[in-house]
Parts: C-alpha cells; structure tokens; sequence
C-alpha cells in the first residue's frame, strides 16, 4: 500500500531561534487559581519561606507565582536544551494509514535526549537553579538510608515504591542536611511550567501548517508532559481565543482524576510533605505489583486538578493491556518503541482515529509522546508472552486509602 501524499512533512522541524525564550505559566490565565500548598502542622497556606527550605529560591517564586504569563527560560538553560530541542513535531502517517482513519495524528516526541522522555525538561532548570544556589545531591527510592524509606520498606517489604515514597524519602534528605533542596519531576507547578517548551514548540509547528488539533491527548502520572503539551493552547482556551477537546490519559488501576477525590492530600507516602489539593487516591495508595504501565503516583497536579474540576479538560482510564496492545502497534508501524506511560496517549490517540473512521470525520488530533520504551523491555516481554494482567481496584480498595485523607478545615 502507498503512504498518502505528505502534504505535511513526516516530522516538523523548528529552527533554533524558534525554541522558545520563555516558559509560558498557564496559571496566568486561570480564573480559578489551583489551591496553594498548605503546611500539614499548621494548616496554613506555605510561606515562601517555609517553601525555601525544601526547593531552591527561585523554585519558589516560579512555584507561587500564579500572575506572570512568561518567565524568560535563563540562556544557560535554552542552551543546553538546545542539545536536543526543538523536539520533532510527528504527523504519524504511517499509523493513519495503518488505521485507515481519515484523521490526522500528530505526535510531540521528548524521547530523543539522553533520558528518554521529557522529564529532562524541568530536571535541568531545576538542576541549574540548585548549582546557582551552590546546591547539591541524589537520592535513590526505595531506600534503607532514610527514616521514611525504612519504615516503608518494613511495612511493604520488597515494595517497587512509587512516586510518594521518593517524594517523603528526597524531602526528608533535603530538610536535614544543610545545602540540599528537593528536586521533584512531575506535579508542582514549577515543573508544568518548565514542560511549557513542549507545548510552545508544537503550537508553534501547527501553526506553520495552520493545523489547529481538535483534540489534544496526553497521559496523565503526577500531569507535567501533559500540562506542557496543553499549556499554550489551554491558555487559549482560559482567554476564549479557541476551544479544544483536552484528555488526560491515566491507567485504570491507578484512577486518580476518574475515581480520585478532589481534596487536600499529602503528596508523599510518607505524609512529611505540604498538603495540596488535588484529585487523589489518597497517599496509602500503592497501584498493584502487576501494573507495568508507569503513572503510578496517587494524586495529580493541583493545576491540572483545578481545570479539570471547572471543566475545562476530560479525562479517560484505561487498562495496561489495551495501552501494551496499542504501543505495539505505533512501535511496527512509526518505528519508534513508546514508553508505556506515553503509550497511554497512543491508546485513546487510537481511540480517537478510530471513531473518526465510523463518523468519516478527519480530526486533527495532537498527542504527546514522552518517552522511549527501551528501559521497559521487562514490560513488553511479560505482554509479548502474554502473562501482562489487568487490574482496577475495587471501590473497597480505594475507600480503604481515602479513609487516611489528612483532616484540613473545610474538607469533608
Ligand atoms: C516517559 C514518561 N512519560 C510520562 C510520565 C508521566 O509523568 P507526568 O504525568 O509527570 O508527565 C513519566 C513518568 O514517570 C514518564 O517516564
């Protein structure tokens, strides 16, 4: 079979000059700004000073800060992001053509830099403030060297981690030793706001081609790739310049924005951590051993949280055998083996196209593809060999978790 004609290139490129000169805080444009961080002693909103002992001193002011539009990306950092940005923006011809939709898909790939995926996004500005301000550190999770990581380790034994426990683990190494600071990678708002150059840059390349996606996917773990993929278009939507169908993509056994509650909620397993408010399982929740997919933290990002609650997005589950099923095959047909966190996307971007193929529409839909699948080989020989198994927690399950949410005034 012939590939259609590529009246769009298979990848668009951008030039140097075109990545962008700032990061573009979303929180500018919301009329409902995400709850702020509140101390679990006090109940209190955080102070920057309070916030200061645990991120670097100008971590804390991008994190509160919910007023400027754009902070300017500092020049060692645009430099160094431009080892490997702008990142390509993909149609995925060969995958229309593979569904016979007359859809249009188009894919952000982070995957090309040496971490695989897009976390390396907010990592170095957070590395780069910490060396400014004379910083430094590491921490592996789940680990005997912290109070919170053994007592994890006793109460879970032989436990994966997730998410949380790093979080309490990390926090605890920064606040009890003098020049250490907690570097997170997902959830805060300083870290959505560094993943911006994702969505920037896309927007940037759509528009060369006055594409305008009808429908932007991106899979949701604490919400940074997909709150930088969404950014300047939901910034778009928040000024009622132009409307579009967001989803946030998560796995089916870890639900935190389908079955979650909206409520202030530590967001370590170690309850060490500010309270934020955001859709949760509650801390305690540990996704079950046999889920392989990633994603796995327990709540999601207070910004996310708020526009998902004013329904300003939607958001989808699904179970890791269809995301494996649907990773396979992007991986035969665009050549490229996803994270199985980013397959999520491809899932219901496979969704999508497919319904475009009973309504006969060509819907241009954007999604986000992270990360590569090359560190989860593990993963897709336990699917290849067909001993991958669902699970979704039972509605017992997750009340069991909610029943440990933290008591803030005002929260049921
Ligand atoms: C490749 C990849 N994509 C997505 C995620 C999800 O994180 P977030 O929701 O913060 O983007 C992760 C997290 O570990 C990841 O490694």
């Amino acid at each position: 079979m012939s590939i259609k004609a590529p009246e769009i290139p298979y990848k668009i490129y951008l030039s140097e000059e075109e990545l962008p000169y700032s990061w573009y805080n979303m929180r500018a444009d919301m009329k409902v700004k995400p709850a702020p961080l509140l101390n679990p002693a006090t109940g209190a909103p955080m102070s920057a000073e309070e916030l200061g002992g645990v991120f670097c001193a100008e971590l804390v002011e991008q994190e509160l800060d919910n007023d400027t539009a754009y902070i300017p990306i500092p020049r060692e950092i645009r430099d160094f992001y431009k080892m490997y940005r702008p990142s390509p923006l993909v149609r995925a011809y060969c995958l229309e053509q593979k569904l016979d939709t007359p859809a249009h898909i188009y894919y952000k790939f982070e995957g090309n830099n040496t971490s695989g995926s897009h976390k390396l996004n907010s990592a170095i500005a957070q590395a780069y403030y910490a060396k400014k301000q004379g910083l430094r550190g590491v921490t592996p999770s789940p680990s005997p060297t912290t109070a919170v990581g053994r007592k994890i380790l006793e109460e879970f034994p032989g436990t994966t981690g997730s998410l949380g426990c790093a979080i309490s683990e990390a926090v605890e190494v920064a606040v009890s030793n003098p020049g250490y600071r907690y570097v997170l990678g997902s959830v805060l708002n300083q870290v959505l706001l560094h993943q911006s150059v994702i969505g920037l840059e896309a927007k940037t390349a759509l528009d060369k081609y006055g594409v305008r996606p009808d429908v932007i996917i991106g899979c949701a773990g604490g919400g940074s790739n997909l709150g930088g993929l969404i950014a300047p278009f939901m910034g778009e939507k928040l000024r009622g310049e132009a409307d579009y169908r967001i989803i946030a993509v998560e796995p089916a056994s870890c639900p935190s924005f389908t079955r979650g509650k909206f409520a202030y909620d530590f967001c370590d397993t170690g309850m060490i951590c500010p309270l934020a408010k955001m859709y949760t399982l509650g801390s305690g929740f540990i996704p079950s051993p046999n889920h392989a997919g990633g994603l796995r933290f327990h709540g999601m990002s207070p910004t996310l949280s708020q526009l998902y609650a004013d329904g300003l997005m939607e958001a989808r589950a699904v179970e890791q055998t269809a995301v494996f099923e649907a990773a396979e095959l992007f991986a035969r047909v665009e050549g490229i083996l996803p994270a199985p966190e980013s397959a999520h996307a491809i899932r219901v971007a496979i969704d999508e196209a497919l319904k475009c193929r009973e309504t006969g529409e060509a819907k241009d839909i954007l999604f986000g593809l992270t990360g590569t699948g090359y560190f989860d080989l593990v993963a897709y020989q336990k699917f290849n060999d067909g001993l991958m198994s669902d699970y979704i927690p039972t509605d017992e399950d997750l009340a069991r978790s909610f029943a440990g949410l933290p008591k803030v005034p005002g929260q049921a």
